[in-house]
This record gives structure tokens, sequence and C-alpha cells, in this order.
């Protein structure tokens, strides 16, 4: 038997978050154990302001005293009020059934500075002069990146530290040094949001860095997504301004008691540095011989007239690093790298005895043309091309700081010679979202392909969702996040992620309830180029509730529900308001359908019977959700409320879509995947429904047809209606189009479209043509959910109870998925010798599964201590407590 554990403490979803600004943080955590049957029954947490404090048992911010209870997980701070830069350090003890106290580690969390008068540091910005007097300076224009400015500030510290922080925000993306040392690993911070409506502060223990005597404090300051290139718009400085500007906090401790502060405000100095220019799409010049000279005083600006909210969500880091597979010498003098993976980041070089002044050439391309040159016209006006001229000192390093490409293929010029083989690393960039979820099975190429959903979901998870990590778009696509999303639950922690996000999105909601189909939203009305009015789209837009619906679900958290409450209803107000007779058909702006399906329709704007279908079901859907979503806030006049407007939609869809032998009037997969996934149909022409369903895909020799739309209910409706067969047929057909086709030929990410290329045609078009969007992979959650057999149970969101239920598909000889819940890890493993079954799960502690053995009736089920409770379906069902099992079964494998 073994002891409890109490592990995995966070504060609002991160691990030791500094200046939060959550007023009433909710604590979470885990209990580790593998004894059968273990669980909380009560809980103490303790918060004290100072970890000695809380060593002692003291908590004189909050002592919960004990709760008889079992929650684990967001337990709301309820102490003592808490004000700026308040520290935070917490523990918690657990009692659990044995009646043995466990207590945990401490934990600490701090918070921010909460309101504008917590700043004394004033914003600043460059003088222009700095480029106009440097002759290889570049001035910021709307078409051209312009030089970054570095900024510094010399101060003394006259006494030792006993605590150092730093607060940091920009119109702009900043690296901040202290004493020439990086503050942080953290890139492109302050991260996107809607610059006109919020911007993010950072907050930085810096103690180690701040030292008794002489500091400098320096920035170098970038475009980012506030005054670079963003999407395919041509011209920058989309939020108004091409000024970058800058404020920074310091607040210094000293063992003296004393107090030090030290922020921008008109004292600080400016220059330029050896950045020459840096935007995400076009890449970064880097001159290492250029260093800032001839300062010059900085302008004070006017403070953004947005708030200044912490950042919520991990940063954006570089998370691994990966040495090229191969490289060849495309002509004399440039080389060819192959990463072995298609990435979003950058290429770090490392040169030793480079001639001063070398010029290092970086080109990165998704994929080789023929000829084995970068195929680099899929990245439409986005240049992607770093430059390096070294300085020449011994042993040099760099990797670009304002910038990221999406990519696979290095192409590098200018090196004299052979290049070394560490000359090139790929560093690979995104939100550090937590992994949770690991999948293997039998078959080699399904595992790519579950590993090409996660690489996609790496490479596009960058501060906001975005569809693509290489052209000149990466945007916050709502339909391609929404689609996603419950796959991208099981492969990382995405709680805090969507949670910073979801407020992106209600910011771009518009005074009509129009959610947007881009979060953060672009303002449309300066230079504006190609499609607009990016809001409101069916099943893009519907994001809006999609997105709470499912961190609710997954991670049990009701806040992000009543925290966009108002946002949700709005939208399905305005849903009602334009279509009062229950068919969604107006007002559909650029209704993208179900982008990107077989036979393709990439108009905007058009309506078709099929557009209409999508519109109207997607309504229906999220009615539904809202009425689950009342009913779990306590809100009963909503739940009646929306419950009415889903049997209206529900009723008018059935009205124009249902016909009376029970076809539907728009026969495509998709039609019939929504019309089962959103119960849109009577109980009694389900079965024929999905019946027409398979019989469309037959017809098609057993290959699918979805879009972005339809394709993450393809195998989960398939088999919740009785054709696991049929999407066990679908995962491992491998002729075009299919999931694995791609892997055929290559595929280390999801691509965006089936024929992104074909052995008939090569490359399709190039102006939209990505290797690595994951909207067409949302096959994952199906792996966890059916194969694996990880389920949420329907009435209990967060895992908190669970179902697993894995369908064993003759394709298959084992399969087996890990994957780590807000109460711990699930593990499901099993092995199939023809119609034999071993399986192995483990229900963590604190939780509890209904579990679902596939079985024959008749021969006995080896159940490990589990009491049968019953037989249905092919499965003999039991309750488990926590605890691990093996059961063995003799099942009967599906005909398709
Ligand atoms: C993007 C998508 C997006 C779509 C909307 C494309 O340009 O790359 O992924 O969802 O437009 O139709």
């Amino acid at each position: 038997m073994s002891a409890t554990h109490v592990t995995h403490l966070r504060c609002e979803y991160l691990v030791d978050p500094l200046g939060i600004d959550e007023r009433a943080p909710r604590l979470s955590w885990a209990l580790a154990s593998d004894r059968r049957g273990a669980r909380q029954l009560a809980y103490r947490v303790r918060v004290a302001s100072t970890p000695e404090q809380l060593a002692r048992g003291g908590a004189d911010r909050w002592d919960s005293g004990r709760v008889t209870s079992d929650q684990t997980t967001h337990v709301v701070y309820r102490g003592a009020p808490l004000g700026a830069r308040d520290a935070c350090h917490w523990d918690v003890e657990v009692w659990d059934e044995t009646g043995a106290a466990v207590r945990s580690a401490p934990a600490r969390w701090s918070m921010g500075l909460l309101s504008p008068g917590d700043w004394t540091a004033r914003w600043i910005a460059a003088d222009p002069e700095i480029v106009q007097r440097d002759p290889e300076a570049i001035a910021s224009t709307l078409q051209d990146c312009g030089t970054p400015a570095v900024f510094r500030k010399n101060f003394a510290v006259s006494a030792g530290v006993r605590r150092a922080t730093l607060y940091a925000s920009a119109r702009g993306v900043f690296e901040l040094t202290l004493g020439g040392r990086r503050v942080g690993e953290d890139l492109f911070a302050p991260e996107w949001t809607d610059y006109d409506k919020r911007i993010h502060f950072r907050t930085y223990d810096v103690t180690p860095l701040v030292r008794p005597g002489a500091n400098t404090l320096g920035a170098t300051l970038g475009d980012g997504w506030w005054s670079g290139f963003v999407g395919w718009q041509e011209h920058r400085g989309r939020y108004g301004s091409l000024e970058n500007s800058l404020l920074v906090q310091l607040e210094v401790e000293l063992d003296t008691g004393e107090r030090l502060l030290v922020g921008t405000d008109a004292s600080w100095l400016c220059a330029t540095g050896p950045i020459l220019s840096s935007d995400f799409m076009m890449g970064e010049v880097f001159d290492a011989r250029r260093v800032a000279r001839d300062w010059l005083p900085v302008r004070e600006v006017a403070p953004p007239n947005a708030a200044l909210v912490a950042q919520r969500s991990e940063p954006v880091r570089v998370t691994e690093t990966l040495a090229p597979v191969s490289r060849h010498e495309l002509r004399p003098g440039v080389f060819v790298y192959d990463l072995g993976q298609n990435i979003s980041g950058f290429v770090r070089l490392r040169l030793r005895g480079v001639p001063a002044g070398t010029h290092l050439t970086l080109r990165h391309a998704e994929r080789l043309n023929p000829d084995g040159t970068l195929y680099v016209e899929n990245l439409r006006r986005a240049k992607a091309t770093d430059v390096y001229i070294a300085a020449g000192a011994p042993e040099e390093s760099y990797q670009p700081h304002f910038t990221f490409h999406g990519f696979q293929y290095v192409e590098l010029s200018g090196f004299p010679g052979t290049p070394p083989d560490d000359l090139v690393t790929g560093c690979v960039v995104h939100s550090a979202t937590p992994p949770a979820g690991e999948f293997e099975c039998s078959h080699a190429d399904v595992n790519r392909l579950w590993r090409n959903g996660v690489w996609s979901q790496r490479d596009n998870f960058l501060s906001v969702p975005t569809d693509c990590p290489q052209r000149d778009e990466r945007l916050g696509w709502m339909g391609d996040a929404q689609v996603f999303l419950r796959t991208a639950t099981c492969n990382m922690d995405v709680a805090a992620f969507f949670t910073k996000w979801m407020i992106d999105v209600e910011d771009a909601q518009t005074t009509e309830g129009i959610f947007p189909d881009i979060a953060p939203r672009l303002r449309e009305d300066i230079h504006w180029t190609g499609v607009g009015d990016l809001g409101g789209a069916a099943g893009w837009a519907d994001a809006g509730v999609i997105v709470p619906w499912t961190i609710w679900r997954v991670y049990g958290d009701v806040r992000i529900v009543e925290r966009h409450w108002r946002a949700m209803t709005a939208w399905l107000d305005y849903l009602e308001r334009t279509n009062p007779g229950g068919l969604r058909t107006r007002d559909l702006h650029n209704n993208y359908g179900d982008w990107l399906c077989i036979p393709t329709d990439t108009s905007f704007g058009t309506h078709s019977p099929m557009k209409n279908f999508l519109a109207t079901a997607y309504w229906a859907d999220d009615a539904a959700k809202m009425a689950t979503m009342a009913r779990a806030l306590g809100r009963e006049e909503d739940a009646t409320r929306f419950r009415a407007m889903f049997e209206r939609v529900r009723g008018a869809f059935q009205r124009e879509f249902l016909r009376e032998d029970g076809r539907l009037t728009v026969e495509t997969q998709t039609a019939y995947l929504l019309a089962l996934a959103f119960d849109l149909l009577p109980a009694n022409v389900r079965g024929r429904a999905a019946e027409r369903l398979v019989a469309n895909i037959k017809s098609l020799d057993w290959h699918l047809s979805t879009g972005f739309i339809g394709i993450s209910h393809l195998n989960p409706t398939l088999t919740r209606n009785g054709h696991a067969d049929v999407a066990y047929r679908l995962l491992v057909q491998d002729t075009f189009p299919s999931w694995l086709y791609p892997i055929k030929h290559g595929a280390t990410t999801i691509w965006e479209r089936w024929n992104g290329w074909t052995h008939q045609d090569g490359f399709f078009n190039p102006a939209m043509n990505s290797f690595n969007h994951y909207s067409l992979g949302s096959v994952g959650e199906w792996l966890f959910r059916h194969v694996a057999g990880i389920e949420l149970d329907p009435e209990v969101p967060g895992f908190r109870r669970f179902r697993l239920q894995p369908f064993v598909g003759r394709e298959l000889t084992f399969a087996r998925a890990r994957y780590r819940t807000m109460h711990g890890e699930i593990a499901s493993e099993w092995h199939r010798e023809g119609e034999t079954l071993t399986w192995r799960f483990q229900v963590p502690p604190n939780t509890g599964a209904r579990v679902f053995i596939p079985s024959v009736d008749g021969p006995p089920v080896v159940s490990d201590g589990l009491e049968i409770a019953g037989r249905a379906d092919g499965f003999a069902f039991a309750e488990a407590e926590p605890g691990r099992y093996t059961v063995h079964s003799t099942m009967r494998l599906p005909e398709c």
C-alpha cells in the first residue's frame, strides 16, 4: 500500500506564478498514490507572506482550517485581501481515507502591480534621431521594418539585495538585461492581446541579477505584433502607430530595509544597436560588429489608453533544440539543412573564428522543390530570412530576437569553407504549455499521425492558437482553434493558454454581440488589404461558446464560463435577433462553410444549402451547450431559455434539412456528422443517418471528404453510433485523401489541405498551401477518447469522474495512452491477441471511473476485483475506484 503524496500545486493553472492580478486566485493540487481507493477526506490550505512563516505553520494571509471536502482543484483563495506585490507562500495538508495527514512541499505565487497608481515608471520611446544619424539604420515606415532601439539606465545599489522584482510592459516586444545578463528566458513579451483594450505586463524575480554597486538595466525593443507585419496585411502598424514604447519598473528591497525604485523615465538613454531590423514575417538582420554608442536621452510618451494586465498563460520559450539530420551542398557555398521536423522557431548559429563582416544568410522553408531548392512560394510575402554579420570573435553564438519562422529546411549561404557540424541548431519556439498526454499503438504511421498533431499544436500555439506559423498569416483563427481544442487538451495542458485567449476573443466581440473569426481582432479601419469583415462566421465565431464549454468540461473550470457568460449570451441574442425563424441563414458574414472539404469551395461570403445547414447546426449546438452550462452555474432561467432555443432551432433544422425517409437534404459527410454529433435528429432516424454516413464513406472507397468543420467529429461520431470499425478503417487509410497519405510522403506536421501535395499534381497552388495547420489533425482526440478509451463523464466535468471505454479495432494489436488530468494521471493500455484482450488501466486518487471492458457474453471477464454491474453492446461495465487494474477478456472484433 503506497502512502499518499500531495503534488502538482498550482495557482491559476500555473506553477509558482509571479505577478498575477487575479485577486481571488484558485489553487489546485493532486494526490499521488497507487493505493486502491486513495482519496481525500479533508484539506487545509495555509498561505503565508514569507516562506519562514509558512514553515513555522503560520498562515498570516489565509488559513482555510480543516475543510471536510474532497475538492482538490479550483479552491478559491479566501484569505486577507491581496494587494500589489504581495508574496504568497502556500502549502496544503491533506487527510486521506486512511486518516493519515500529509503535507505538500511549499509553493508560491505573487501579486503583480494591480492598479495604475502602482506604476511610477513612465512610458518611454526612442528619440528618432538615433536612426536618422545612423547611416546603416532603417527608418520604420508602413512597409519597412525599422531598426530597433536599445535602452539603458545605470543605477547604484548601496547595500545587499534582499529581493529585486522587475515589472515590464511594452508596445512592441522586449528583451531585458541586467548587468549584461538576460532577464528570464521568455520570448516576444509582452505577448499578443488586443492592444487597444489591454496590454500585458510581466514580472521577473531578478534578485540574483542586482548587485551592490554599479548596475545597468538594459532593454531592446522589437516590433512584434504591435508595429510589425501581422497577417496578410501589406502595411505595418496595425494598431495605428509605428512607435514602440517601453515601461519598466525595477523594485529593489535592500538589506537595510530601504527600497530602491528604478523606473523608465526621461533619464533613460537610447541608441541603435546590433539589430538592424527584425520582424516576425520578414526575419532579422543582425550585425554583431555594431555596438550601441553615443547614447541620447529617450522621450517620455503618453501611456496607452488600455488596461495593463498580468499575462495569465505560459510564456513563449525555446522548448527544445534539434540538430539537423542532414546537410547537402546545393551549389558551391549554399547548404541546405534538414531538421527532420517541421517546427516553428529559428536557427541558433555557433561560429568559431569566422572573419568579421562575414554575412551568413539563412532562408527557411517547410518543403523542398524536386530540384532540392527551398519551396518558399507558399510563404507568400513572409521573407523568413535571417542575416547574421559576424563580429570576428573567436566564438560567436547567435539566435534571432524578435522573429520566428515555420520551417523544416534551412538554406545557409555565405559561410567561408565547409560549415562545422555544430554550426546550425534548430530552436523550437512556442507557448510553453505543459505536456499532458502521450499515445502509442501498434501502427507506426498512426503514431506518426499523433506526433504530427502534437507538432502542429506546438508550432501553432504561439501566444495565441494560430492557423499556421510560416506564411504571412499566423492569426488566431477561431474555427481552427475550436475544432482542434479537444485534441489540444489531450496533448498539452492548455487551460491557462485558452483562459488568456478567451479574453482576446471577448475583447474582439462587437457591441452587437458578434464574436470574431480571429482573435485578437485586427483593426480593419487602417490600410486594410484583402478579405475583411472577420467576424460572425459559423463554426468560427461559435468558438466563443465552444472554448469556455471545453475548458469547463475538461478542467472543471466554472469561472471561465461565469466570466464570459455575458459575452456568450450576447452572441446567442445576436443569432436569435438575426434569424427569428430558427434557421441561421442571415448575416453569415464570410461564411467559410466546411472549409477545405472535398470537393473544395473556398469562396467567401457565398451561400449554399450546406452552409445554411452548418450554420444552423452550430447555432443549435451553441444553445444546447449554453443550457447545460447555465444549469451548472445554477442559472435556471437561462437554462430554460437556451433549452427552448435549442428545441426551436432543432425543429427548424429538421423541417428544412430532414426528409421523410430519414435522409438529409444535404448529403455530405459533414452534414451527417453534425446532425448526429449535435443531436439534431429524432431518435428513430439516428441509426439510418449513421448508415447513410457509412454508405457515403463506402461510396468513396472508404475515404473521408470532410473539411475543417466535419473532421473533428468524424471518428468520434462514427464510434458513438456503432461504427468504430469504419473509424478504424479511415484511420489507417493511406491513399488520397486520408490522414496517412501525407505521412507516406514525409509529413512531420499536419497539412492545411488534403491535397497540399499529391502524386498527380505536386504542390497545390501556393497562394494557400501550408504544411503546418492543425485543424485536419483533430483526430487526435479520438485516439485518446475512443482508442485508448479515456473519456469524460457526460455529467461530471474535469475528470473528477470519467469513463474508460476502449473500442478495440482489428487494425491494431495494442494501444496505450497516458493522460495527466487536474487530478493526476489516467493510463490505459490494451493488448490484443486475436480476440483475447489484456487491458491495464489506472484511475488516479480521488477520482472514480465507470469502466467498460470489451467482452462477449459467455467467457468470463477476469476483472481484478471489479464487480461487473452489467453488460451492453459488447462491453461489461463496472465502477472502478482509484488504483491500478489488469483485466482479461474475450471480445469480438467488429466486421467492416
Ligand atoms: C486560414 C484558415 C482559416 C481560414 C478561414 C485561412 O486563410 O489559414 O486556417 O480558418 O482562412 O477560412
